[in-house]
């Protein structure tokens, strides 16, 4: 007996699903986003269980623990737990023009080099395009295979025929299901083209690397079920007009999500920045009022960066504004809170911007008590020592708390030539005494002014 068709309202920016169209949507509230879409027509005979997988004991099944696919670069590498794990999909997720395509070639060309056959899938350029690019970046292996195809049926048949090791497709948007009764980049074909593409990584063994589109707001476009349903999700971030771009695992089901990996962005491509606080802290000229340096661990390794601050008198009847650039606007409005109730500081008429350099992002509380500096320097022109840094998160109370990396973090600071460092009191009884460098302790935020002198130029 054939099913007649049901139709479904899908919002197409956040995935919200109705029996009937609305206007708005009732989950994200936007206006017009509301698409008409065809379920699925019949249901899949279940079949017997003896072809089906069978429950086994967990000591009775076998891993290939080497079953990583090095990216041929060590920071990508890193950011991925140690690699590309064999069947395993990937999705890298970036703003229009922040080098998804680039980054993406460079690994596929990478593998194809050291591993073996690799297809690289564009649903978005042809396949002279992609050659453009490619000449751009260097020589390529024999081995690297590209296609300009949308039609997921087709592309199956040619990774069926090909049985490459490594699979780009850029991107998830561009491609489609014919069995899918809605355009490309519609909510449902991703999500069915995502379940398609997964099946083939787990079938075949084959990790796959899914290219995503962002929306305005910067956020992956398409259903938000993506995102659980990859293994990997990588977003590439950089401001456009610095060509510093930091990849960063909002998941990872075979690692740390705390990782970052640095890259330059330059005309032959990707270079990695192995020592990211060398480069961040490179082009810093002589301290200036509203700049400090602070310390945090990212993963398996420790970065410094420069905080900057601007305060400024806000125009009559204009309310404050409070802006964060690279740091996390919740936490510069809990220094700001903190440092108005136990230093005493008039903020409420200020306007305050705070950023970091490199527009490297952060919402580490280790960068408290360098924001609250850096506040307080601008506000009151002055400069601290050129080799001193801030380590400290603060508490509500305006207690400061010691970090959990805090000896590996000065290590680092001493390795980097910094010589002083402000941080928690309570973190000093952690540090080897011979470690070598000037420790002012801070119980309280409260205190601050009283060790102005000794850290100040
Ligand atoms: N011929 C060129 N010379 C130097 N830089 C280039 C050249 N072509 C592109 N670029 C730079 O490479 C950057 C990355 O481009 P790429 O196509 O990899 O980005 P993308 O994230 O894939 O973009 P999209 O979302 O549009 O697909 C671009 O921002 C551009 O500045
Ligand atoms: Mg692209």
């Amino acid at each position: 007996m054939s099913r007649k068709p049901k139709v479904v309202y899908y919002c197409e920016q956040c995935g919200h699903q109705e029996p009937k169209w609305m206007g708005k949507c009732p989950s994200c509230n936007q206006w017009g986003t509301f698409q008409e879409e065809h379920e699925l027509e019949g249901l899949e005979e279940l079949g017997s269980l003896s072809s089906h997988q069978q429950p086994r004991p967990i000591n009775e099944i076998n891993v290939d623990y080497s079953a990583r696919i090095s990216t041929g670069g060590q920071e990508l590498d890193r950011l991925l737990g140690g690699g590309i794990v064999n069947g395993s999909v990937l999705l890298l997720v970036g703003d229009p023009g922040i080098g998804k395509s680039t980054l993406s070639l460079i690994v596929a060309g990478n593998i194809a080099r050291k591993t073996g056959k690799v297809l690289y899938v564009s649903g978005e350029e042809s396949a002279e395009q992609t050659k453009l690019r490619a000449d751009r970046l260097g020589k390529f292996p024999d081995n690297l295979y590209v296609i300009s195809e949308t039609n997921l049926d087709f592309i199956q048949k040619h990774i069926e025929k090909l049985q490459p090791r490594f699979i780009v497709l850029d991107s998830i948007q561009s491609v489609f299901l014919s069995s899918v009764r809605s355009t490309p980049g519609s909510p449902s074909q991703i999500k069915e083209c995502t379940l398609f593409l997964i099946r083939i990584a787990k079938q075949m063994g084959i990790p796959i690397m899914l290219i995503g589109q962002v929306t305005k707001e910067s956020q992956l476009a398409g259903p938000r079920v993506l995102e659980h349903l990859v293994d990997t999700v990588v977003y590439l971030e950089g401001n456009r007009n610095q060509n510093l771009r930091v990849g960063r695992a909002v998941k990872n089901r075979f690692g740390s999500t705390n990782e970052v990996a640095l890259f330059e962005l330059t005309d032959s491509g990707f270079e990695e920045v192995s020592n990211p606080s060398e480069y961040l802290l490179g082009n810093r000229n002589n301290p200036m009022p509203g700049s400090v340096i602070v310390a945090s661990a990212r993963g398996t390794r420790p970065i410094f960066t420069e905080i900057q601050a601007l305060v400024t008198e806000t125009a009559e009847g204009i309310p404050p504004r409070h802006i964060a650039v690279g740091v996390d606007r919740n936490r510069l409005l809990l220094v700001t809170a903190v440092m108005q109730r136990w230093m005493g500081e008039r903020l409420g008429n200020k306007n305050i911007f705070v950023s970091t350099g490199g527009g490297i992002e952060s919402d580490d509380p280790a960068l408290d008590l360098g924001i609250a500096a850096a506040i307080f320097s601008s506000m009151r022109g002055i400069t601290f020592a050129h080799d001193l840094f801030f380590i400290g998160e603060l508490a509500l109370s305006g207690e400061v708390r010691p970090t959990p990396d805090l000896v590996r973090l000065l290590n680092e600071g001493k390795r980097l030539g910094f010589k002083d460092c402000v941080i928690a009191k309570r973190g000093i009884a952690k540090v080897p005494p011979d470690l070598g460098m000037n420790l002012f302790g801070l119980e309280h935020i409260g205190g601050f002014t009283r060790i102005l002198p000794a850290i100040r130029q």
